[in-house]
């Protein structure tokens, strides 16, 4: 635990994880000179990691909160902050992943990160004759060993992937000699990744969930979590027995009573401290039971990688199914 008793679980790499991650994607990006003093507040707060993507366009700004924290002595050493970052789609080529992490780390201004994820089992190549992307098949061996130089190089003390279904993650395996530490997918009340949950544990890679508000409010995200009438009847008999907590937090506990970590974004100062009041209470296994009568629907769902004349035709086949 770190001094604000935010939990960490153990990676099969060996390294730490907090259990939760402040988010920093939004579209459009918040700009740096806003997005650095709410990072910065959030350290203060006790958020030790922080979740950032070459796609985002906020690995300056998360750098830059790194610095200004450590400046400010809110944190005695780099270590002490857990950085998460993601090869995009156009670098998902063998020949551009070492210098995709180099880029990111020179964006961060760090000798390295704690966790680096493909981000989608996705590859684009850019057109620059029109400065368009194309769709271009998926090599996961190749892309994965230069995920292993990286690993091996210490410049990610640990790799993992994101969007993969588990037969992607099987087919992985297969060829890994350095196992994926982390999977990480949307996972929230309304797409509960059961399936995913049980295979991970199995084969000993960590499920971290992203959009575990659903996102709302964001291009991606829909109102399904935080409009959920079995979570605020959860959250409402919960207040009358255990503790004083909303829906939101509910949501946060439950994803991690399941053996989870959590990705959430938050731009708000009151709202993130909520986000972290989650370790002194139980959602427990009554109200768990309810949660899981929660219909379940996956929003995140890639459609701008799938058509007629790509790798993958329909969503089904992106996901292997698992939609
Ligand atoms: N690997 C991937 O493909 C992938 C995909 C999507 C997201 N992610 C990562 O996961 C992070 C989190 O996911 P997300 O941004 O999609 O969604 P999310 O964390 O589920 O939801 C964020 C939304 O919830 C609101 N919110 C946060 N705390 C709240 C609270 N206590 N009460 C009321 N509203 C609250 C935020 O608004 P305010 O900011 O106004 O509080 C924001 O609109 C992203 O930022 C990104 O780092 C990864």
């Amino acid at each position: 635990m770190n001094s604000l008793q935010i939990p960490e679980i153990l990676l099969n790499s060996g390294h730490k994880m907090p259990v939760i991650g402040l988010g920093s994607a939004s579209s459009p990006p918040l700009p740096q000179e806003k997005l650095v003093p709410l990072l910065v507040d959030a350290i203060a707060a006790g958020y030790r990691h922080l979740d950032t993507a070459a796609l985002y366009r906020t690995e300056e700004s998360v750098g830059g909160a790194v610095a200004e924290s450590l400046l400010r002595g809110l944190v005695k050493s780099r270590d002490e902050i857990f950085i998460t970052t993601k090869l995009q789609m156009t670098d998902a080529h063998r020949d551009r992943v070492l210098p995709a992490l180099r880029e990111s780390l020179r964006k961060l201004g760090l000798d390295y990160v704690d966790l680096y994820l493909i981000h989608w089992p996705v590859s684009m190549k850019i057109d620059c004759s029109n400065n368009s992307t194309k769709i271009v098949n998926f090599e996961m061996k190749e892309i994965w060993e230069e995920m292993e130089k990286c690993c091996r190089m210490g410049l990610a003390k640990s790799i993992g992937v994101s969007n993969f279904s588990t037969t992607k993650l099987s087919a992985l395996l297969q060829i890994a000699t350095i196992q994926p530490a982390v999977n990480q997918v949307e996972m929230n009340v309304g797409w509960q990744q059961q399936k995913m949950l049980e295979y991970c544990n199995e084969k000993g890679i960590h499920v971290s969930a992203y959009s575990p508000l659903g996102a709302r409010g964001s291009s991606w995200g829909s109102n399904a979590v935080m409009e959920n009438s079995i979570l605020d009847h959860v959250a409402g008999s919960m207040n009358k027995t255990i503790a004083q907590v909303n829906n939101v937090q509910v949501a946060l506990r439950w994803i991690y009573e399941q053996g989870a970590s959590m990705i959430v974004k938050s731009f708000n100062r009151e709202r993130m401290r909520e986000n972290l009041q989650v370790f002194d209470w139980k959602v427990g296994d009554e109200y768990g039971e309810k949660i899981k009568e929660i219909p379940q629907n996956r929003v995140v769902k890639g459609e701008e990688f799938v058509g007629p004349d790509v790798e993958y035709k329909s969503v089904e086949e992106l996901w292997d199914g698992e939609i």
